[in-house]
């Protein structure tokens, strides 16, 4: 099963074990993670999956589509490797990826 560790913005980390095929805001709320809210339940539609992808791993993951490049600028603290989870698919290579989690979810 694929890890992924998710850090909080108080440096608290999670680290989850997680499905392939299923996405990263979904492993985090099987998990409990504090700080994804996830409203729309994965829809590209809220911004509040909002995640920081790690340097490490920006390039890993596939550029985001249309929906998801136009939903994220309305998260709150927006950067350049800044995501939404939901929109992320977990698979056997992501195994160890790193995201952190902004301090708040609502601008
Ligand atoms: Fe709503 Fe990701 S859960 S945009």
């Amino acid at each position: 099963m694929p890890k992924i560790k998710f850090i909080e913005a108080s440096g608290e980390e999670h680290v989850v074990d997680a499905t392939a095929g299923q996405s990263v805001m979904q492993a985090a709320m099987d998990n409990l993670v504090p700080g994804i809210v996830a409203e729309c339940g994965g829809y590209a539609n809220c911004a509040t999956c909002h995640v920081y992808v790690d340097a490490a791993w920006t390039d890993e993951l596939p550029r985001p589509e249309a929906n998801e490049a136009a939903m994220v600028e309305c998260a709150f603290e927006v950067q350049a490797n800044s995501r939404l989870s939901c929109q992320l698919t977990v698979t056997p290579e992501l195994d160890g990826l790193i995201v952190r989690i902004p301090s708040s979810q609502m601008g």
